[in-house]
């Protein structure tokens, strides 16, 4: 088991570039399994989601190479049709794959995923849009079984919601299946147009991803590509909390500022002076923050859920009471508690969290409750004064590569130490 130490209570500074992002890799890579040949991923993270996602490939039969952060994959001889529950229960993203293997392969049996640490998660939305491109569903003790053996057709399909995975799951389904398909309600997420962006250039056809409307016109084959993801927006709007919290003066490289946009009026909200570049952010933060009136989480190009718990670390230690709505995801607030630990004042009533600024927060031990909620313990951790120790860090390392190294960079204070025991259970 390892756990972070952080001496906090000390301004960040400095420059560093910001990994590739885990939300476009995920399809992408779920995506390859359609390719004729191979394909090379650049700016693949190295965090533990890639690893589930890198296993669950081999299971189904690819060669997968490593090396850096390029991520090569050989789908040629992938005809497996099965993930197993171990692996489901890795990653809960692994529906991803759902749409992928049932158009290779024309059939899919997958596990349900159930709930996970910050929701109920459905996937009522992705069953949905295989069943209106043709497939058959049966769902059964635990299982999902689909299949579409005269292969999948194009349909017009409209969400009820704009879910992220199920406009992924579409779009890689219908790239290959025959006709055209209108998506409509789709997810905007800037990782959606990097999956068309893939996709394209391995020879599918679609326009419009990244907006409300995706048409995608089906063609018989794909090949392989090689294909750059784009920087984590929600790994460089940690970091810039953490610079924002503890009063800091940071320049974030290689990244999409465009990609950052709800998130930025926030900072200026709480007083920092940002400036952008082409691709690169500077946060100047001010001596103390200013609290924020009210911040709802929603999708893109709304205020990301996946951020949200990181601001609230940082709204701990502003001047004044801010509020935060959660309308994402039901159980978001899980590390609230811990956040409680260090010193801060919040309550949590529903999907609203009120928190009231205090001057300081003080080290102690914390636990890592989920991704996200692991990040803000580390914001929270960088600007409490004395030691604080962070343990069940696996959840965060699902998601952020090396933090400890990344905000090394930025003179922080934080290291990863291996404590020896082994009490990590799987998620
Ligand atoms: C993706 C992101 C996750 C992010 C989320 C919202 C990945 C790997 N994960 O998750 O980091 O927090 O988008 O931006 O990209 N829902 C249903 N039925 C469904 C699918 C979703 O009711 O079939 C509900 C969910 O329970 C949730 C909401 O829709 O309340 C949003 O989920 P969705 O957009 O699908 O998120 P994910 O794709 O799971």
């Amino acid at each position: 088991m390892s756990e972070y130490v952080i001496e906090g209570g000390h301004r960040l500074f400095g420059e560093c570039d910001v990994q590739g992002a885990k939300n476009s890799a995920l399809p992408i890579l779920a995506a390859t399994l359609l390719c004729n040949g191979k394909s090379t991923i650049k700016n693949c993270p190295e965090i533990l989601d890639i690893r589930a996602t890198t296993k669950i490939l081999e299971f189904l039969g690819c060669r997968t190479e490593r090396k850096g952060h390029f991520l090569t994959v050989d789908p040629s001889s992938a005809d497996g049709c099965e993930i197993p529950e171990t692996l489901m229960r890795e990653m809960r993203s692994s529906v991803i794959f759902l749409g992928a293997i049932l158009a290779r392969n024309g059939k899919v049996r997958l596990s349900t995923p159930g709930g996970c640490e910050i929701g109920l998660r459905p996937i009522d939305l992705h069953l949905d849009g295989m069943r209106r491109l043709g497939a058959e569903i049966k769902e059964e003790f635990g299982h999902i079984e689909c299949s579409a053996p005269e292969g999948l057709k194009g349909a017009n399909i409209t969400l009820s919601f704009p879910s992220v995975g199920a406009t992924e799951n579409i779009i890689i389904a219908a790239s290959v299946a025959k006709g055209t398909t209108t998506l409509r309600n789709a997810a905007c997420e800037p990782e959606i147009s990097d999956l068309a962006d893939f996709l394209n250039s391995c020879g599918a056809r679609i326009s419009g991803a990244g907006q409300g409307t995706v048409v995608i016109e089906g063609v018989k084959s794909l090949n392989g590509t090689t294909h750059s993801v784009i920087t984590d927006r929600i790994a460089a709007a940690t970091y810039l909390c953490a610079a924002a919290v503890t009063g800091g003066e940071i320049k974030l490289n290689n990244i999409i500022p465009a990609h950052l946009g709800p998130m930025i009026e926030i900072f200026e909200d709480t007083g920092c002076k940002i400036r952008t570049e082409s691709n690169n952010i500077r946060l100047k933060a001010p001596e103390r923050l200013r609290s924020v009136k009210l911040i709802r989480t929603m999708p893109y190009p709304g205020f990301p859920t996946d951020i949200q718990a990181p601001v609230v670390a940082m709204l701990t230690k502003a001047d004044g009471t801010s509020v935060l709505i959660e309308t994402i995801f039901e159980n978001r607030y899980k590390y609230i508690g811990e956040l409680v630990r260090l010193g801060a004042r919040l309550r949590v009533d529903g999907r609203m969290a009120v928190i009231e600024g205090v001057e300081r927060l003080h080290g102690a031990r914390v636990r890592t409750t989920d991704l996200r909620g692991g990040a803000a313990l580390i914001v929270a951790g960088l600007a409490a004064q004395g030691t604080t120790v962070i343990s069940e860090i696996r959840h965060i390392e699902r998601g952020y590569e090396a933090p400890e190294k990344i905000l090394g960079m930025l003179s922080a204070n934080i290291k990863r130490i291996d404590t020896g025991e082994n009490t990590d259970e799987q998620e």
